[in-house]
């Protein structure tokens, strides 16, 4: 669907070329004159370049391509990954609501991005912004797609695109997944879904149902998993990119299918929302898939602890304490804190398995939305060079996080009279980081990198660039965060 053409935007012959520009900037001499000097009295006049601004052109056969639509990309000194992957979605958008089937992006020309950068954003954003979310309904309503996308350049942008499609296409999966309701993704099924994703990629990948976990000593996520009926599972994925000698890249995702809150129930109100609380574990599989599409030459093990959170008499309860798999006991304080409880035991089995290094994605706070808005993930770690390189990371990935602190005091913020720790603090302060530190305690002194993406991993209303629903956050900055092992940043 995405191809690299080295024609020219007077040659390119598509439904709608889509001509990105920065502020002050004119359009193409050859398009503007083919089009007898259209665009020079749109632009600057209608069209002022704003970011995410389009205008639509119909060239009336003098050009090949049957409109043109100018997309504005900002002030140029402005532009940025992120900025550029959202434009072409906005763009590929446009397009489509215009009946096109097939377009053309040419790839801007006063912003500082080497081109295979640029083609690989471009490529991202518009594969983004095209991918339709799955439904239920039993009627289906046949809807105009764009079935080509051809990116303007010659042959050193092909890497840039392929990258961009790998990326898209991973973060598109964990979109589906995270979108997909409880009842059609128990833990079992999305353990079939991933082994799936790993027997299509390669990826050698192994199952634990409930015996399975039993034997292992996931206590924890047992003890989630106690007032469901439905099987728990640990799901851990084993791509070789590095010849399976390590050193080992962990990647952990909480796979809660649905949380409820359990005994300490939550609201009614947004409850339904809860279908995706395995967004983590979306995003490790969208980045699984993704890594060895683009054969990253990095050895990385993922791990995925899957359940639902259920009330049922069966149920574990506030005050229990239960222990996991690192041997450490925790005291229940809120059976709703259940995030933690299950990626303890996931964490605690990649440690296990001789991991070098961890990160790690969960929606697990609704603090981090206080914190930080739908803006920013929150980061918690315990090692400060793992953890800027995982920032740095999330940012040439075009994602963006945010450092949260890990002093020793905030530890504090966990200790039970009856157990190692408690699961839940007993006031609201600073929530985002106990989370996070909870997970601290079941590593050892593996270097590990929580991103707490509960206030990012969802979006309430849809916009000019995506669909609402999931997001996919955190695929990027795992694929990444593998680049970047693979080149010895382990
Ligand atoms: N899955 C929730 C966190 C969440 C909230 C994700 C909103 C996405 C949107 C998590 O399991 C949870 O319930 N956390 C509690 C923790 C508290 C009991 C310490 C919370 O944030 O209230
Ligand atoms: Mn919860
Ligand atoms: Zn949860």
């Amino acid at each position: 669907m995405v191809e690299v053409t080295n024609q020219a935007p007077t040659q390119v012959a598509v439904d709608v070329l889509i001509l990105p520009l920065t502020e002050g900037t004119p359009a193409p001499a050859d398009v503007n004159e083919a089009l007898g000097g259209l665009c020079a009295q749109v632009v600057g006049a209608d069209f002022k370049g704003e970011a995410g601004e389009t205008t639509l052109l119909y060239t009336a056969g003098r050009l090949p391509a049957r409109k043109v639509l100018l997309l504005g990309l900002g002030k140029a000194a402005k532009v940025s990954n992120r900025s550029l992957r959202r434009a072409a979605g906005i763009g590929a958008r446009a397009a489509r609501s215009s009946g096109a089937r097939s377009i053309a992006f040419a790839l801007p020309s006063a912003v500082e991005m080497n081109p295979a950068e640029a083609a690989r954003f471009v490529t991202e954003g518009a594969l983004h912004g095209l991918f339709r979310l799955p439904d239920w309904k039993s009627e289906k309503k046949p809807q105009p797609e764009v079935e080509v996308v051809q990116i303007l350049g010659g042959d050193e942008i092909a890497p840039g695109v392929e990258h961009g499609r790998a990326v898209a296409e991973g973060v598109n999966l964990a979109r589906s997944l995270a979108w997909t309701p409880g009842n059609h993704l128990t833990a079992a099924k999305l353990a079939e879904r991933a082994a799936e994703m790993c027997r299509a990629n390669g990826i050698d990948v192994e199952i634990f149902d409930k015996a399975g976990c039993e034997k292992l000593g996931l206590g924890l996520l047992l003890a989630v998993n106690q007032g469901s009926k439905e099987e728990p599972r640990l799901i851990v994925m084993r791509y070789r990119g590095n010849g399976g000698q390590g050193p080992w890249l962990g990647l952990v995702g909480k796979g809660l299918t649905f949380d409820s809150g359990g005994i300490s129930i939550k609201p009614t109100e947004g409850m339904w929302n809860m279908k995706m609380d395995m967004g983590g574990a979306a995003a490790v599989i969208g980045a699984m898939q993704a890594i060895a599409r683009l054969k990253v030459k990095a050895d990385v093990i993922a791990v995925i602890p899957s359940t639902d959170n259920m009330p049922d008499g069966g149920s574990y309860k506030p005050g229990d304490v239960i222990a996991g798999l690192s041997g450490k006991t925790v005291e229940i304080h809120s059976t709703d804190a259940e995030g933690r409880l299950i990626l303890a035991d996931g964490l605690a089995y990649a440690v296990s398995q001789g991991c070098q290094k961890i990160v790690t994605a969960s929606t697990l706070t609704g603090a981090a939305n206080i914190a930080l808005g739908p803006y920013r993930f929150g980061l918690v770690a315990n090692d400060d060079a793992w953890e800027e390189e995982v920032y740095q990371a999330a940012e040439a990935a075009g994602e963006r996080g945010w450092k949260l602190p890990h002093d020793e005091e905030y530890y504090e913020l966990l200790k039970s009279p009856v157990a190692d720790m408690t699961n839940s603090t007993r006031n609201r302060a600073a929530g985002t980081v106990a989370g996070g530190l909870f997970l601290m305690r079941h590593v050892g002194g593996t270097p590990c990198v929580h991103m707490d993406i509960a206030a990012v991993a969802w979006k309430n209303s849809g916009d000019k660039y995506e669909d609402e629903g999931a997001t996919g956050a955190g695929t990027r900055t795992f694929v990444e965060a593998a680049r970047r092992f693979a080149e010895g940043g382990r």
